[in-house]
């Protein structure tokens, strides 16, 4: 959602005449967009603040803003920076530059120093800027692309500063999203992920979640459709039937567990159990036996004991996922975990981290090796990092590096034949490009 965000702010300036530059020692303005669902994400935008703030003592000029959800979360209260602008007021961006040039060659004049300067821009109208469509413009771009169907939250899980700084939910009208979609596909986009909090529970006074992925099926070219992030308390009986009837729909699924204990999901608020979660997991596998599911999960909620992380350990085995992202839980001030019981030490929290980091990263190992010897369909993303490689996903979305000559965009029949670390090698069997 972020790098959408950024993307939604570049096209805006763009609109109003301002150019990007890639060297920060050229640019006029810098716009730092910011995180701040755990501690970690802001101390490392603080870090980026202070840095840039070096280059300003070189370059007086220089506007420094901060926006997104650090900005709505601290305010006025980020000091170093000459205007904070939160996540429902990226239009005024423009405007707010504007004024701030123009107060610049004022004190300049004047002599004044300008680097205390801040503008506060945060309120509670809810933004969408489902008109605003960012499109890739660099000739040899990625051929794929996110496009939001929705923003905020209406959950509040105990732990989780988003519903507070993105907002309660709102769905983008469906249309929109299909043309933003469409003129992707024009531009050579193969792949989109639809992005949203909470996707399943989408709903823009027309159609549910479910319908909206079938009428991006049905009615645009797009060859590969993701989305991110699923809630397992909001998923339709009908979603995983559609995922295997619609081609465009990929076997994947990202369904964060958060916790494996019962106990724990209700002091989060997640709506649901265990039990639930399982359930989910089988109908998935009984439907679609060769998908793929991902993950979040979080240690350390207050109130988390030796048992229910064991319980969370546990379901781990069970459900194998493919990947997860895991988590230390985090203390953010105004939600409902700040101030609950049973704080867990941070060297507790660490090292049930560490053992399921542990854990988990065998598992992902081990489901990615069971790819040698099969042959995967991959989308050719680009050149990879690592020597001359090339990089690609397969529809269950794991990244496959191979030798070959085909450019991004191409679909390539991948043979596995080796695992480095966890990542899948092979080489290209077919280019099926034509067949697609
Ligand atoms: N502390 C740690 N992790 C958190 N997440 C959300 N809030 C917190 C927090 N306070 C994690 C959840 C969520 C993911 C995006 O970030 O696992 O699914
Ligand atoms: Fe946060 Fe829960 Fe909403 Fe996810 S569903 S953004 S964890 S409040």
């Amino acid at each position: 959602m972020n790098v959408y965000d950024s993307r939604i702010i570049a096209e805006i300036l763009r609109d109003n005449g301002y150019e990007e530059v890639k060297d920060p020692t050229k640019a006029n303005v810098i716009i730092v967009n910011t995180c701040s669902v755990r501690e970690h994400a802001e101390t490392r935008a603080f870090g980026r603040i202070n840095a840039l703030n070096a280059l300003k003592r070189k370059n007086p000029t220089l506007l420094i803003g901060v926006v997104g959800c650090m900005a709505q979360n601290l305010k006025n209260s980020i000091r170093g920076t000459d205007f904070v602008v939160g996540p429902s007021n990226y239009r005024k961006i423009p405007e707010i530059i504007k004024n701030e040039l123009t107060a610049l060659c004022r004190d300049r004049a004047k002599d004044l120093s300008v680097s205390e300067r801040i503008h506060l821009c945060v309120d509670e109208i809810p933004e969408l800027y489902s008109d605003i469509l960012p499109m890739p413009d660099e000739p040899n771009h990625k051929p794929t692309a996110f496009v939001p169907i929705m923003r905020g939250c209406n959950n509040f899980c105990a732990y989780c500063i988003v519903p507070y700084v993105r907002g309660r939910a709102r769905s983008r009208p469906h249309k929109h999203i299909i043309n933003e979609i469409n003129l992707l596909t024009n531009k050579g986009i193969k792949e989109v992920t639809l992005l949203g909090q909470n996707v399943n529970e989408y709903n823009d006074g027309t159609l549910s979640f479910v319908q909206l992925l079938k009428e991006i099926d049905k009615s645009t070219d797009v060859k590969r459709l993701r989305f991110i992030t699923s809630h397992p308390k909001d998923i339709d009986p009908s979603l995983f039937e559609v995922m295997r009837d619609c081609q465009s729909l990929c076997e994947h699924i990202h369904l964060p567990l958060q916790s494996g204990s019962t106990k724990i999901l209700e002091r989060m608020g997640r709506k649901y159990t265990r039990e639930h979660y399982l359930g989910i997991v089988s109908k998935l596998r009984e439907i679609i036996p060769n998908s793929s599911i991902t993950t979040d999960i979080m240690v350390g909620l207050p109130g988390e004991t030796d048992k229910d992380f064991e319980a969370t350990m546990d379901m781990i085995d069970r459900v194998r996922f493919d990947f997860a992202y895991m988590f230390k839980f985090s203390r953010r001030k105004g939600t409902r975990a700040y101030n609950m019981e049973g704080q867990v030490t941070e060297e507790v929290k660490k090292e049930r981290l560490n053992k399921l980091i542990e854990r988990q990263n065998r598992i992902t190992r081990e489901k990615n090796a069971s790819l040698i010897g099969k042959v995967v369909e991959v989308l050719v993303e680009g050149q990879s990092k690592k020597g001359n490689l090339l990089f690609g996903r397969t529809r269950g979305n794991k990244v496959v590096l191979f030798d070959g000559k085909v450019n991004p965009g191409a679909f390539v029949n991948v043979k596995i034949d080796s695992l480095k670390g966890w990542t899948p090698y092979g080489y290209i069997l077919t280019n099926i490009t034509e067949q697609v």
